[in-house]
């Protein structure tokens, strides 16, 4: 296929929250360097993104902040704009889906697919909020989780045991809106029937085998999974979206789902940046569109989005979709509920003017293929061991070198020797060896052989030691300082799309005006008589332990602060460290309760009778106002057995029996798994 132009869009991040380096890594890095690189060499190409400000959990957040929708995603728009701008994200436009373009085109999109008679109209009943006059989204309500029992799991999922939910499933439903009991009312929604569409996606996935294989694999496993694909309810009847144009009969308090108006917001962002020109970008079968994303977005720029261009007919459809997989975060899975993340605004305030060491890390461990990891301790070493000591040390020898024998004037060169002629191939290499990772999405391999040139600048200055040599073998340190800046400018085009503040300042080091993709690979990019800049040039300063610890600290302190908003940690907060001799302190047997009775006269003792096995006991337990007896008859329990014996209410009580307490000081009786011997041993 011969493409006349690309366009580059990177998924539309919900304006609910900040960004983490697993965003950056996941999907905007790869596509800021895809595009720098493509710009370099001269192409034509757009680079699409904004903030995706519908869907539900913005307006739970709303809710939860006491504060509008509009309100929230005005915030985080504004903060995540400002992220990508200091991480130097260069984005063509930034826009958002709440922009007037965006109603205009979704609901013509929209519009268009209802006219063709795309969508089936189907009737279902819903979860209705009776006292706020509402249908109620998965996430509005709330109960008993069938599963595990957790008293507060949302109609999509129980977050305490990770199951997915229909809200039906749910014990004891409430609205979490007024907590009124939700009641079933029938909605008309429009679907997507994607069911029908099978053939021709499945067609369509067929014709992009190049697709990566996490990508192409997912898409399989989606096709085939059994009973293939299901048809998908384009609208929801919420307050907060794009509303499905009115004049289409029924469509009064119906918006558009998210997924639905999301990605055509890739389309309103490129009207909005090239009004007269945008067509050209969607509606060429000479344009190539990349959907860079993360692998939760997978189904719907692969299966959903295509169909619904498929159907309106008139646009490109995606060519390549480069996701990648998760980063981790030393060792654990990022998690914004846990705050258990590395947000952007928050290092570009700790590590100002260092956007570049974080690009160049999070592209090193960029989860191309696998999840990975990232580490402090691995910022800091990369940092220090590939920055500073090989691509900053390279450079600033050859600025001070320079400066030091010629004045700052480049050296003529003189003959080459073999190693400089191997020097000079592998100059003239590196920039094809680059690009071809590039166009393959394979970044840390193209950031390796960018990393192998300066490598071998360095290498080329310790064997031929110009430093000693400058007396005795001038003509030989006059070609090796040449070449030396040579490979010095060659870094600096060859690094833009990876560390674009890092290829500046070589420029502007070697007093060159940027240069493009097209002229890497020369050795004659400065001139004999050229004269560079005489400060020396420190790139990268080395990361002291001491400021990674502070990070470190920093996280591990974010995610206690987080979990002291937990009701039950701040009710019961932890208790001092022990040893394993303290708690070997502890005899804890199982027992059965074979008679209960609540002790007259008071509100919450209990009298139990507990056979250990070997012996009977008589425990007072403080719980009746929890437990009837009938909850303890006859079941197992656990015993604390070598607790001195203590007086209550003139009751010898021997022993202590364990329940588990919940924030509303609700108690259940802790028993073993299955049932044991009374006497057997708890450790
Ligand atoms: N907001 C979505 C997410 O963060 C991505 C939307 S991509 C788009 O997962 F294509 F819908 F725009
Ligand atoms: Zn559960």
């Amino acid at each position: 296929m011969n493409f006349k132009r690309t366009l580059v869009t990177a998924a539309l991040p919900y304006a609910n929250g900040p960004l983490h380096i697993g965003h950056i890594a996941g999907c905007y890095l790869p596509a800021d360097i895809y595009v720098r690189y493509l710009r370099s060499k001269g192409e034509d190409v757009i680079f699409i993104c904004g903030s995706d400000e519908h869907g539900v959990p913005i307006t739970i957040r709303a809710q939860k902040e006491g504060t509008t929708p509009k309100a929230i995603v005005d915030k985080y728009h504004e903060i995540l704009k400002n992220a990508f701008k200091g991480l130097n994200i260069s984005f063509d436009i930034y826009s958002r889906t709440t922009s007037p373009v965006h109603y205009q085109t979704a609901q013509d999109f929209f519009r268009t697919l209802y006219n063709k008679n795309v969508f089936i109209e189907k009737e279902t009943e819903q979860f209705y909020d009776p006292e706020a006059n509402q249908f109620l989204a998965d996430r509005y309500i709330i109960g008993t989780c069938p599963k595990c029992g957790f008293d507060k799991a949302y109609g999509d999922q129980c977050e305490k045991c990770g199951t997915s939910l229909s809200p039906e499933e749910l014990i004891n439903p409430k609205s979490a809106l007024t907590n009124a009991t939700p009641i079933k009312k029938k909605t008309k929604n429009w679907y997507l029937p994607l069911d029908k569409l099978q053939s021709k996606i499945a067609n369509f996935i067929e014709q992009h085998k190049h697709w990566k294989p996490n990508v192409y694999g997912q898409c399989k496993s989606w096709l085939e999974s059994s009973g293939g694909l299901q048809a998908r309810a384009m609208t929801r009847d919420l307050n907060w979206g794009v509303p499905v144009p009115p004049e289409i009969p029924d469509s009064k308090g119906k918006v558009m789902y998210v997924w639905f108006d999301a990605p055509i917001g890739y389309i309103s962002a490129t009207k909005e940046l090239l009004p007269d020109k945008w067509q050209l970008y969607w509606k060429s079968p000479e344009t190539k569109l990349v959907h860079f994303i993360g692998k939760d977005n997978i189904v719907f720029h692969c299966i959903i989005f295509p169909a619904m261009l498929m159907e309106h007919g008139e646009y490109v459809l995606p060519y390549d979709v480069p996701a990648n997989e998760f980063l981790n975060l030393e060792g654990d899975k990022i998690s914004t509920s846990r705050n258990w993340a590395v947000w952007v605004d928050e290092y570009l305030v700790d590590f100002p003017q260092k956007a570049d060491v974080l690009r160049y890390v999070l592209c090193a461990t960029m989860p191309e293929t696998k999840d990975n990891d990232f580490t402090w301790k691995e910022f800091q070493t990369r940092n220090n061991s590939e920055l500073a000591d090989i691509l900053g040390n390279f450079l600033n020898r050859v600025i001070v070198l320079i400066n030091k024998f010629y004045d700052g004037k480049i050296p003529n060169a003189g003959t080459f020797s073999k190693q400089d002629m191997l020097l000079i191939n592998a100059i003239s290499e590196a920039p094809q060896k680059i690009a071809e990772k590039i166009e393959v999405y394979k970044f840390r391999d193209a950031l390796f052989e960018l990393m192998q040139l300066a490598r071998l600048g360095n290498k080329y200055l310790a064997d031929n030691e110009p430093w000693k040599k400058i007396k005795s073998d001038p003509e030989l340190v006059n070609t090796v300082m040449n070449l030396s800046a040579q490979i010095a400018a060659n870094l600096a085009i060859l690094s833009e799309p990876f560390m674009p503040d890092t290829s500046q300042k070589i420029f502007k080091a070697l007093q060159l005006q940027p240069l493009k993709w097209a002229n890497a690979g020369s050795i004659h990019l400065l001139n004999a008589g050229h004269i560079i800049q005489k400060e020396s040039l420190i790139l990268f300063e080395k990361i002291e332990d001491k400021v990674i610890e502070k990070q470190l600290e920093k996280l591990h302190q974010k995610k206690s602060e987080q979990q002291q908003q937990n009701p039950l940690i701040s009710k019961f907060p932890l208790k001092t460290e022990i040893n394993i001799e303290d708690f070997d302190k502890c005899d804890i047997r199982v027992g059965t309760v074979i008679t209960a009775e609540k002790v007259q006269g008071t509100d919450k003792l209990m009298k139990l009778e507990v056979d250990l096995g070997f012996e009977k006991r008589t425990i007072v337990s403080g719980v009746a106002h929890c437990l009837s007896p009938d909850d303890l008859i006859n079941k197992q329990v656990i015993v604390l057995a070598n607790l001195k014996p203590r007086k209550i209410r003139g009751i010898e009580s021997k022993g202590m029996i364990l329940y588990a307490e919940n924030v509303e000081g609700k108690l259940v009786p802790v028993s073993p798994h299955n049932s044991m011997p009374n006497g057997s041993v708890v450790k």
